[in-house]
């Protein structure tokens, strides 16, 4: 199923909204890939393009938690660099198996992610945030 963004998934803080809306694009792509039965070389591709986005993006966030002194830092930090990990794996396991499974992998280990990520650990960040940059 492709992330359609919607206002819930809103977390307040207009640029990070806008870079969730770019994830969810690219997060899209990966899924299509997968599903059409492309190749190794398409499906990777779309990993790449999705890992370049999500660094920039945890990068972003970051830096606006340290910048604000944001209590739960470390614990949002740890949070990003698993799904990371995860996306490090998925890239390795892209490489000996394209089908089914990996669309499932997709779904469950990025879709997912996203989906809890934003509603609740992020949407905790932007209620900071908004107070913070009034
Ligand atoms: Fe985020
Ligand atoms: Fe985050």
């Amino acid at each position: 199923m492709p992330m359609v963004w919607s206002n819930s998934f809103s977390i307040g803080v207009e640029a990070i909204d806008k870079q969730h809306q770019e994830l969810f694009k690219r997060t899209n792509q990966l899924l299509e890939a997968c599903q059409q039965g492309r190749g190794k070389e398409a499906v990777s591709k779309t990993l790449t393009f999705l890992e370049d986005y999500v660094n920039t993006h945890f990068s972003y966030e970051e830096s606006l938690m340290q910048k604000y002194a944001y209590p739960e830092f470390t614990a949002h930090q740890n949070l990003h660099r698993e799904f990371t990990q995860s996306l490090l794996k998925l890239k390795q396991e892209a490489q000996n198996n394209i089908g089914l499974s990996l669309v499932t992998q997709v779904n469950k280990f990025v879709v997912d992610w996203w989906i809890n990520h934003i509603t609740k650990v992020d949407k905790k960040l932007g209620a900071f945030l908004s107070e913070k940059m009034k």
